[in-house]
């Protein structure tokens, strides 16, 4: 498996402080920075565009994880790359044609991955195991921070752990230093947590999920 890495996401920060909060996290041990991507139409929230990606990047030492909750990903990944996302995720129930889609987020400069929505089986993304750089399983249903951990997609990253043993498997939703030991043992290696980690002390608590 992959080494663990651990991805604050930004969706739980004080907004009106996002340089110092990028800061903090980083200095308290981030791996990347997850930046939540909304379009009010693909989930029931709007958060962040190009030009808040590009103001992160001025600031961020860690690459930054872009997921993109989006109808239509593939009219704006080659602006989030501009932006400065070093892995762009589109979800594999958008409308996004995958394959021309993973390839322009290569093109642009950034690493391509797929994510999958809690009741997406492992056969949505099987054809494009060895074609991706990171598969993300979400946890819970995306569009909101702060909720709790749905604990049957683990059978998701066992199996695509199975089929996969070198690819970066994300998980993301719910992650606290609980939850993340049977995120770990069901073989997740990049681990997203947002409230959990803004919610406390920001070292303590990664720690916390690197021990656990
Ligand atoms: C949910 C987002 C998550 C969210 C996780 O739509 O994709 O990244 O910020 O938040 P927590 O860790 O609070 O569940
Ligand atoms: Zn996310």
């Amino acid at each position: 498996m992959p080494s663990i890495k651990i991805a604050p996401s930004l969706l739980s920060c004080d907004f009106a402080n996002i340089q110092r909060e990028v800061e903090a996290v980083e200095a308290a041990g981030a791996d990347l920075l997850h930046v939540d991507v909304m379009d009010a139409h693909f989930v029931p929230n709007l958060t962040i565009g190009p030009p808040v990606v590009a103001a992160i990047k001025k600031v961020a030492k860690k690459p930054l994880d872009c997921h993109l909750m989006m109808t239509d990903p593939q009219r704006y990944v080659a602006e989030f790359a501009k932006a400065g996302a070093a892995i762009i995720t589109i979800h594999v129930e958008s409308n996004a044609p995958i394959a021309e889609t993973l390839e322009l987020i290569r093109k642009s400069g950034a690493k391509a991955g797929l994510v999958v929505n809690p009741e997406t089986t492992i056969d949505a993304v099987k054809p494009w195991l060895d074609k991706i750089d990171m598969l993300l399983v979400m946890s819970v249903w995306p569009g909101f921070g702060g909720q709790k951990f749905i604990s049957a997609v683990l059978d998701t990253i066992r199996a695509a752990r199975k089929l996969a043993p070198n690819l970066d498997i994300e998980i993301d939703g719910g992650i606290n230093d609980k939850t993340v030991k049977d995120a770990v043992n069901a073989g997740a290696n990049v681990l997203v947590a947002g409230s959990y980690v803004f919610a406390g002390n920001y070292a303590e608590r990664i720690k916390s999920l690197r021990v656990a």
